[in-house]
């Protein structure tokens, strides 16, 4: 996987003077079956957090409120994607360095994943992410 493999996917969108509504959906919007979710809030404005890789878990990412950037990283090639409307989604393969950036104060992110949590799927090392992903290993 490379950084080209990173999408951004734009979210159904029923605009209406009571409120919008976006939508997303296993195998459609979402190219995987979501086994897990989890959202990140409360971060103080301008913090970063979750640098690390994942051997097999997918991700599609959504800031329901607020903004930040993921910054994605193969070990030749680094892209920023900045999120900051409901109705986009970040789809993040599975092998690649990530790292959210720049949350905006009352950001909140809503994370798909594509199997349950594991610790054991972590790189947390960038050596040890730049080793595996240079021997084919990821
Ligand atoms: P972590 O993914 O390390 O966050 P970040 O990389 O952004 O710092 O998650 C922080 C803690 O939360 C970690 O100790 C494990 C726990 N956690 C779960 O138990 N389940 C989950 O689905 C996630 C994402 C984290």
């Amino acid at each position: 996987m490379t950084v080209e493999d990173v999408k951004i996917i734009e979210l159904p969108k029923f605009l209406d003077a009571r409120g919008n509504l976006s939508f997303a959906e296993n195998f459609k919007q979402i190219p995987f079956e979501i086994k897990r979710t989890y959202w990140i809030y409360d971060v103080p404005g301008g913090e970063g957090r979750g640098g690390h890789a994942y051997r097999e878990n997918e991700e599609f990412i959504i800031a329901l409120s607020g903004a930040f950037d993921v910054v994605v990283d193969d070990g030749k090639q680094k892209k920023t994607f900045t999120l900051n409307r409901s109705y986009y989604g970040l789809y993040v393969p599975k092998g690649l360095w990530r790292e959210m950036e720049n949350f905006s104060t009352n950001a909140f992110a809503l994370e798909f994943g594509s199997s349950p949590y594991s610790g054991s799927d972590y790189i947390r090392d960038y050596q040890q992410f730049l080793n595996l992903k240079n021997n084919g290993k990821i």
